[in-house]
Formats: C-alpha cells, structure tokens, sequence
C-alpha cells in the first residue's frame, strides 16, 4: 500500500490548512493510500545551525520533531508540505523544518512524489507554493499538480470551507498524487530507479 507523509506547518489546530489537507485524506483513503499527518506549526522547531554533524551522525543534531520525521519520510512513497501563507512566504517553522529535515537525511528521495499545499486570506499564495516546492525538485522528487496551484483561501478558522475551488483543487491533487505514487511503484518494480551519477561539487570555485 501507498504511504503519504503530510506536514502539517500551521500552527493553528483545525486552522484553515488543516480543512485543505483533511480534504485530501479523504481521497487518499478513498484511493488506498495511508496517510499520516504531522502537526508541526505549533512545535518548537529551531533552524540548522550548519554544524554538519548530521553528515557523521546521519540525523539532526537537535533531537526534535525533525528526527522523528525522518523515518517516516524514508518509508513513505510521498510528501505533502502544506504551510499557512506568512508574509508572502512560508511558515518560519515549517521552514526551519523542512531544512533540516531535507539536509539531514541521506536517504534517497528519487521518486518519492512531492506536493506542497499553500493557504492565505489573500496574497502570496504562489510565491510559497515555489519556495515549498523548491524542497522537492533539489532531491529528484517528481511534483504532483492539479487543476490549479494548490490553494485555498481563508482568514479566520473555517473560512476555507467556502473556498470551493480550493477544495476541489485539493481532492484533484491528491487523486494525481495517489497516481503517480503507485505508478511510480509500479515502474520502480518494471525498470527500478534511474542510474545515479556520483555528485559533482563545484561551488562555484575554480
Ligand atoms: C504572521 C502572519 C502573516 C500573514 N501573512 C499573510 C500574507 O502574507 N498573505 C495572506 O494572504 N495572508 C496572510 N496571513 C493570514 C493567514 O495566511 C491565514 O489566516 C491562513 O488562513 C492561516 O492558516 P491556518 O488557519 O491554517 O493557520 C498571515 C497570518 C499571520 C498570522
């Protein structure tokens, strides 16, 4: 069966991300996929302090949310990132999570199926669904899309309810990600994955 892991970056319970995403689970039950959802908005998550000892440890030097993640991401056949829309950005905690989440694990990502989810009252939407996507097309991630970028309008709690559009933009995008993930689990069988080249670092140093 399909796993999909879903991170949950606001920090408000039952806030308006969280009716975006509970009407993708709906589908991804509908579909067989198994989703679990992670809160991580209302955590206290700090931002990578660049020390690199997860490159030896291979995990998160600050044994938080972040590591518990981990696992979770590794066994799942995809990812959806969702964040309340901040300043035309993502969620601060969210961001801080999904940097150290992406550069401490060094497990293989190739095909594990991205979709990142964005809400807001009014702007910024498309900024933030690039920024969160960002995450998925560094590590080989293909992204799942739908009928529109994956928003949804609301201020206060509940206001996303009436966002129609929104909705449906939600239940398509997890109809095509429930897709892609077991197609790709198919092909994985057929072909498996992609032959890896050996990382070229130039850092833009002669
Ligand atoms: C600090 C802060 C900054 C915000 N910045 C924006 C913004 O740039 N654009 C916008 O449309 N809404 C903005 N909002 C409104 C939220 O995106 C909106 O209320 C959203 O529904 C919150 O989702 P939630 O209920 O899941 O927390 C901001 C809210 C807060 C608390």
């Amino acid at each position: 069966m399909a796993k999909v892991l879903i991170i949950n970056g606001s920090p408000r319970v039952g806030g308006n991300t969280s009716i975006a995403l509970n009407e993708m689970v709906k589908i991804f039950e509908a579909e067989g996929v198994e989703a679990e959802v992670v809160q991580i908005g209302n955590k206290d998550i700090r931002g990578c302090i660049a020390c690199g000892s997860c490159h030896e440890k291979g995990k998160c030097v600050f044994d938080d949310v972040v590591n518990e993640l981990a696992p979770k991401f590794e066994e799942a056949n995809g990812l959806v990132v969702a964040s309340p829309v901040y300043y035309a950005s993502a969620n601060a905690t969210l961001i801080a999570c999904l940097d150290r989440l992406f550069y401490s694990t060094g497990f293989d990502k190739t095909m594990k199926v991205g979709a990142s989810v964005v809400v807001a009252r009014r702007g910024g939407l498309s900024a933030t669904f690039d920024e969160l996507n960002k995450y998925f097309t560094i590590s080989g991630m293909p992204v799942a899309s739908s009928q529109y970028w994956n928003s949804v309008h609301g201020r206060e709690k509940g206001q996303a309810e009436q966002d129609a559009e929104g909705l449906q933009t939600m239940r398509v995008l997890a109809r095509n990600m429930s897709f892609l993930m077991k197609s790709i689990a198919l092909g994985k069988e057929k072909y498996g994955l992609p032959e890896k080249e050996e990382h070229q670092w130039t850092h833009f140093i002669r």
